[in-house]
Formats: structure tokens, sequence, C-alpha cells
């Protein structure tokens, strides 16, 4: 299907590795222009070229997400080397440690604040773009009870981002922009934390996989495929969604 977004100009956050960089790689297959950013250098450089590889302009910034001067800034200039901003792909969380003091305002500023900061600075763009649309990656931890006890601030982080998904929806409808989530399940990929757990924890990988219907973990691309379809004209009335892809670990109807 061709999503209509040739010449499209998307802004991804976290488009280094993981379901970030699947999110480029789908969105680039299907024409768009991308403006990413990540806090490693070398991270980036690594998967740009890559980008550009697939025929459209991709521009990558080394700095962190929750210093709001760099937030600001990045958005600005990515805004002025393509020409205008279409879509805003808000991928990032950052792996709190849940022994640090500031556990919790950190995983605020990470999981809530950074987000709400994007959305503000990119409407602007966004209202003067074709199409426009946003989606946040949260998380099916949102509506999970049973976490492990380091991602008690995690949940409730997401399940705010979730909230507010639905509430933007409905204030930038009169924009014409277009507001909606994906709460993925456990995603596994080389270098990813469940990589990780694969490696040093196998019988916990085990249980993960188990708790699906499908009885695997997912793949970035199977992440990525849903946001290229929410942040293009193919969606174009769908709105305050929250798109769980957890290959049916959440028993429960998604109402
Ligand atoms: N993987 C899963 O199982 C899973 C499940 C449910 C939801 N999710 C959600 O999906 C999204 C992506 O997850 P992922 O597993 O692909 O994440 P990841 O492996 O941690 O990759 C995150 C990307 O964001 C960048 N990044 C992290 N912190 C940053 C910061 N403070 N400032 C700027 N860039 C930053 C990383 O590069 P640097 O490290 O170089 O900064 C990387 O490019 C997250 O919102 C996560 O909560 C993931």
């Amino acid at each position: 299907m061709d999503l209509g977004l040739k010449g499209a100009r998307a802004l991804v956050t976290g488009g280094s590795r993981g379901i970030g960089a699947a999110i480029c790689r789908a969105l680039a297959g299907e024409g768009a222009a991308i403006a990413t950013c990540a806090r490693g250098e070398d991270g980036l450089n690594a998967v740009l070229d890559g980008y550009r590889a697939l025929g459209v302009e991709a521009h990558g910034e080394a700095f962190d997400v929750r210093e709001p001067e760099a937030l600001e800034g990045w958005v600005a200039r990515s805004a002025e080397k393509l020409g205008g901003i279409d879509i805003v792909v808000s991928n990032v969380s950052t792996r709190i440690d849940p022994a640090s003091a500031d556990w919790w305002p950190d995983t605020f500023e990470t999981d809530l604040m950074q987000h709400v900061r994007l959305k503000t600075l990119a409407v602007p763009h966004l209202e003067r773009g074709n199409d426009a649309a946003m989606v946040f990656i949260a998380s099916i931890a949102s509506v999970m009870t049973t976490l492990p006890p380091h991602e008690e601030a995690y949940g409730a982080m997401k399940a705010g981002l979730v909230n507010l998904v639905g509430q933007w929806a409905v204030m930038l409808a009169p924009k014409a922009i277009r507001v909606n989530a994906i709460s993925p399940g456990p995603v596994d990929f080389e270098g990813g934390w469940w990589d990780q757990v694969k490696k040093a924890q196998p019988e916990m990988y085990q249980r993960a996989a188990g708790l699906a219907a499908l009885g695997r973990l997912g793949a970035p691309e199977e992440i990525a495929d849903a946001a290229a379809f929410l942040a293009s004209p193919k969606s174009s009335f769908t709105t305050g969604a929250n798109l769980r892809i957890d290959g049916g670990l959440v028993k429960t109807p998604n109402f």
C-alpha cells in the first residue's frame, strides 16, 4: 500500500536504534524526509546513511531530549532544514535507575514532560504542514498492574501519556493535526533491553514471550509499520487512538 508519504517531512526522536530506527526506515522507505536525534553521535552516524540510501534527505543531531533548550533548537533547525514539518513521532524513553533518589522526577521528565514540550514546540509547524500527524510511543505498561517494581514510575507516566494523546487529539483537531499513540508490548532487537535479558536471564525472556498469545516478543518493524500508517494520510479519520501492539499479551478487549 502506498501510504501517501512521498515528500512528507518527519521528525522522529530516538532514531539511532530499536523502534525509533525502524520508524525512520519505514517513513524513509515511503519517501518521507527525516530529522532524528539521539544522545550518542556514533549511533546516529551509523544509521543516517542507511536512511539516505532509501532516497530521502536525513538529518541527525546528538542531544538529550530532556534538555528543553536543546529540544527547542533541534525542532527549529529541523523545520528549517526540511522546509517544514508534517509528522512528529515522539519515541524516546530512557531507562532510569530505580535506585536513584530522583527516580520519579527523572521518569516524569523522560516519559512525560519531554513529550509535552515536543508537542508544544511542534504544533506551530504542524499547523502549516500537510496532513499533519503526531504519534507518541507509549507502552502496555500503561495498563498493567503486575509490572516489575522497577517499572512502577514508567507505567504511571506512560498511562499519563496515553491520556494526554486523547486530550491533544481533541484540542488539535481544529488545527487539522491528528494525534495517536502506540502501546507496544515487549520488543526484541539486537542491543535492546530484551536482548540483554535474553542473554542474562533467559528464563525471564521466555516468561515474557509466553505471556503473549502469539508466544513471542515483537520486532521493531511490527511497531514501525503501524507508526508509519498512523503518521500517514491513509489513517486520515484516526485520531485519539491508542493502538496496542503486543501479540495478545494484555488479555482484555481494547475498547
Ligand atoms: N523495546 C520494548 O520492549 C518496548 C516496549 C514497550 C514500549 N517501548 C517504548 O518504545 C520506545 C522505544 O523503545 P526502544 O526499546 O526502541 O528504546 P531504546 O533501545 O532505549 O532506544 C531509544 C532511542 O532513543 C535514544 N534516546 C534514549 N534516551 C534519549 C534521550 N534522553 N535523549 C535523546 N535520545 C535518547 C537512544 O539513543 P541514545 O541512547 O544514544 O540516546 C535510541 O536511539 C520507548 O518509548 C519505549 O518506552 C519499548
